[in-house]
C-alpha cells in the first residue's frame, strides 16, 4: 500500500445548466427542479496540505476572475472540510488552497465545485476512504450543485437539483461563456421567481417534468436539435434584476451563436457554437460591437471531482 499522501491537488468542473424547470418551493424555500446539467472544461482547482500545525484549517485563495470570494468559515471548500471531519471523526487539518476560474456567483456553480474538489481531496489526503456516492450525499448538505460538480458529465437532476442521474451524451459541446461583469444571488434569483409568480397558483414542491426532448437530442448528439432545447426557467427572474442580459442574449444570437441562455441564476450567459473556432469567431464579433466583455470558450467534459496530483 502507498503511504499517506502530505499534499492531494484535485480540480471540479464549472457547470451549465441547459434546462432548468422550477417547481414549488417547500416549508425551506427550496425549490424542485427538474434540470439538465453539463459540466464544463472551466475548472476550480483546491490543493490541500497537511498542516504545519496539527489539526488546524486554513484557506487561501488565487483567484482567475473578478469578485470577492469569503476566505471565513462561510467559504464552502471549509464548510466541506468541516463537515467531513465531523462525518468521518478525523483529526486531521488542512490547508487549502485554491485556484478559481469559474465565475463568482456567475450561475455556475463555482463554490460548489470548490466544495466537491475539497471533499475529493481531502478524502484522499486523511485518507477517510468514503466513496463517491458517499461524497455526494455529504456535499448535497453544503450546497445543491455540489453532489453534480462531484459527478460530472451530463445528468438531470430532480428533487432540488441534488438527486441524479447521468444523461448520455456523445457529443462533445462547445459554449461560449460570457461573464457580463456583476453578480447575481442564487436566493435573490429565487425570491424574484417568487415573486413574478405570485397571484397564480403556488404550484406543489413536486419536480417538474424534465425536459425528455432534450435528453433524447444529447442522447443522439445532435447539436442543432440541442440548440433548440436550451430553456431556463430563472430567465425572467435574471433579466428583471438585470435587464442588460436580454440584449447580451440577443446579441450573441445575432452574432452567430446557435442558441444562448442566462447560466442557471445568472448572470453568465452560456452560448452553444459549433466548435472553438467558431466561439472565438462569435466573441470577436460580440467584443468589437459592444467592447470590453469577459468571454471565454469551453467544452463538455464527462469528468467530476477527481485527484489531478498526490504526493
Ligand atoms: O443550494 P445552494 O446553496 O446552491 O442554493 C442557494 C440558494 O438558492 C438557496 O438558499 C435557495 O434560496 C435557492 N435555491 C432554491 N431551490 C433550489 C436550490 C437553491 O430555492 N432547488
Amino acid at each position: 500500500m502507498s503511504p499517506a499522501p502530505r499534499r492531494v491537488v484535485a480540480t471540479a468542473p464549472g457547470k451549465i445548466n441547459l434546462s432548468l424547470r422550477v417547481g414549488g418551493a417547500d416549508h425551506r424555500g427550496y425549490h424542485a427542479l427538474a434540470t439538465v446539467f453539463q459540466a464544463v472544461d472551466l475548472l476550480e482547482t483546491v490543493e490541500a496540505r497537511l498542516p504545519e500545525q496539527p489539526g488546524s484549517l486554513a484557506l487561501t485563495i488565487d483567484s482567475r476572475v473578478r469578485g470577492h470570494v469569503p476566505v471565513d468559515s462561510t467559504n464552502l471548500a471549509l464548510r466541506a472540510a468541516e463537515l467531513l471531519r465531523s462525518e468521518t471523526g478525523t483529526q486531521h487539518g488542512a490547508h487549502l488552497h485554491i485556484t478559481k476560474q469559474v465565475p463568482i456567483a456567475g450561475g455556475m456553480g463555482g463554490g460548489s465545485a470548490d466544495a466537491a474538489a475539497a471533499l475529493v481531496a481531502l478524502n484522499h489526503l486523511w485518507q477517510t476512504g468514503l466513496s463517491p456516492q458517499e461524497l455526494m450525499l455529504l456535499g448535497s448538505r453544503l450546497g445543491a450543485d455540489v453532489p453534480f460538480a462531484v459527478l460530472g458529465g451530463t445528468a438531470l437532476g430532480t428533487g432540488n437539483g441534488d438527486q441524479l442521474t447521468p444523461a448520455p451524451a456523445p457529443a462533445t459541446l462547445t459554449w461560449l461563456l460570457c461573464a457580463p461583469g456583476g453578480h447575481l444571488s442564487t436566493p435573490e434569483v429565487f425570491r424574484v421567481f417568487d415573486e413574478l409568480a405570485a397571484g397564480s397558483p403556488a404550484p406543489p414542491p413536486v419536480t417538474p417534468q424534465p425536459d425528455h426532448e432534450q435528453l433524447r437530442a444529447l442522447a443522439a448528439g445532435d447539436v442543432e436539435a440541442i440548440a433548440g432545447t436550451l430553456a431556463n426557467e430563472l430567465h425572467h427572474a435574471a433579466v428583471r434584476l438585470r435587464p442588460d442580459l436580454q440584449d447580451l442574449l440577443g446579441a450573441l444570437r445575432e452574432r452567430g451563436a446557435l442558441a444562448a441562455i442566462v447560466s442557471g441564476s445568472g448572470p453568465t450567459l452560456a452560448a452553444l457554437v459549433h466548435d472553438d473556432e467558431h466561439g472565438h469567431q462569435v466573441s470577436q464579433r460580440l467584443r468589437a460591437d459592444l467592447g470590453d466583455l469577459d468571454c471565454l470558450v469551453a467544452t463538455s467534459t464527462p469528468h467530476g471531482a477527481r485527484i489531478i496530483e498526490a504526493a
